[in-house]
């Protein structure tokens, strides 16, 4: 059997696609290794957000072919957001690709993979125009059980975010089926699957005829699965009516991921955002006024073009005003093809790195805050395996999606206990299991 070795950068939307790779060539007697040496077939599922995050790539090909030394036949195969972007000049570029694929194709690898055995040209297959044009949703009926499973509702952006290369590299903004998503809902759950997380770009500008994004989370909410989760969102969009339906629903779990930018309306503008920090603040209190527990996670990007340090002074004063559970925070990457790169890059890298650092340690500040809050209660924790420390301890998450660890054994897998919460860290909570 053929063993492949599947990386995968980026994003939520990247993992997903990841999981329908992996579907679809376990399912054609292919087998995925974790060893590098082993592979038959290296695929690369890449990133385009960062020019870093290209680097990374281009870099990753490059050491590929050291391997391919010792192994000459090895294939090396390129998907993603890059393959996109990039095109077939890709393969012109980098040398010692085999196969570039898009982004909406993946279903058909295995296909593909067959195809290299006869050729030594790189091959292109960019785009499946079938499943662009039929809001299809590739079904997945395997997987991940005790952890979440990224289930895409969506595809593609339309918001042209100034910074950002999203609607270029996946294109314009597709929902899926509403039938078809409770439809795959309903095959994991009675695959046993426990959390299913709910993905696109825009989750919340999701739109099937007359069912909207709130109406999926209802008929998501009645299938039964005990969590669900969704991301990302976007301000703009996030309605009150979307808070209430999780609000009043116990297995829509109390977690947004919802990408503040930046903290001053200046910045917000040229970011072309579509919301101020008024409005921001306004959804993020009600959020914690209308659900107990909310976790409350945000994208912060320091060193846009112009962002003098009274706009980031704004950034710092709405994280702590807010108190965000969790933030992933990023230095300013101009990418070539969007309306910031036509605009001065002029925040200088070190300024980038000091503004950084400086926002990491008050999130830092402020994750620990906010798990305190969860000091001496008891949590419902969906048991995902041992921790990676130690075979006594098991790991698992809260509805929030925070990590515990606790004192267990293998047979509670999959199970949901209730544990106190006795320490806590920035990432993780470590308690006791309140059963014997
Ligand atoms: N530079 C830095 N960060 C970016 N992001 C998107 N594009 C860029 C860029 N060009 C960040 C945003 C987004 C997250 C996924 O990545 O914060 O929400
Ligand atoms: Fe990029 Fe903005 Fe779309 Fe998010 S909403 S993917 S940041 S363009």
């Amino acid at each position: 059997m053929k063993k492949f070795y599947l990386l995968t950068y980026g994003c939520q939307m990247n993992e997903s696609d990841s999981d329908i790779i992996r579907q679809a060539l376990t399912q054609n007697n292919y087998q995925e290794t974790y060893f590098r040496e082993e592979a038959d077939y290296f695929i690369l599922n890449t990133c385009s957000i960062r020019e870093r995050a290209v680097r990374r790539v281009v870099g990753q090909i490059h050491d590929l072919q050291q391997h391919r030394r010792q192994k000459p036949e090895l294939k090396i195969a390129v998907g993603g957001c890059v393959t996109q972007l990039e095109g077939k000049d890709l393969a012109e570029k980098v040398s010692g690709i085999d196969l570039i694929c898009g982004t909406s194709n993946f279903h058909r690898l295995p296909e593909f993979l067959e195809e290299l055995s006869g050729t030594n040209k790189p091959l292109i297959r960019l785009e499946d125009p079938t499943i662009s044009k039929q809001n299809d949703l590739p079904v997945k009926n395997g997987g991940h059980r005790h952890s979440t499973c990224f289930l895409p509702i969506m595809r593609g952006c339309d918001n042209f975010c100034a910074y950002c290369v999203v609607p270029y590299s996946r294109g314009r903004e597709i929902s899926y089926q509403h039938a078809k998503i409770i439809e795959q809902i309903n095959i994991l759950r009675d695959l046993g699957q426990q959390d299913i997380t709910l993905v696109g770009q825009n989750v919340n500008s999701y739109q099937d005829g007359d069912v909207n994004f709130a109406g999926l989370l209802r008929t998501a909410a009645a299938t039964g699965i005990p969590r669900i989760r969704f991301i990302t969102s976007h301000p703009r969009d996030m309605s009150r009516e979307i808070i209430d339906v999780v609000a009043e629903r116990p297995n829509l779990c109390p977690r947004f991921h919802l990408p503040l930018q930046s903290g001053s309306d200046k910045i917000l503008g040229r970011m072309n955002r579509h919301y101020d920090r008024k409005k921001y603040l306004a959804t993020a209190r009600y959020i914690r006024a209308t659900i107990p527990g909310s976790f409350l996670s945000t994208d912060i990007i320091v060193g846009f073009p112009g962002e003098t340090e009274e706009d980031f002074q704004q950034t710092i004063e709405l994280m702590k005003e807010i108190r965000f559970d969790l933030s992933y925070m990023f230095k300013f990457s101009s990418r070539p093809g969007t309306k910031a790169h036509k605009m001065t890059d002029d925040v200088s890298a070190a300024e980038k790195q000091r503004r950084l650092e400086i926002i990491i340690a008050t999130q830092n500040e402020l994750s620990k805050l906010q798990n305190d809050r969860f000091l001496e209660k008891a949590v419902e924790v969906l048991v995902e395996g041992p921790s990676k420390k130690r075979a006594t301890e098991m790991m698992g998450r809260t509805e929030q999606g925070l990590t515990v660890i606790f004192k267990g054994d293998n047979s509670w897998r999959g199970k949901m206990i209730p544990v106190r919460i006795t320490e806590t860290y920035i990432g993780t909570l470590k308690g006791e299991a309140l059963i014997a």
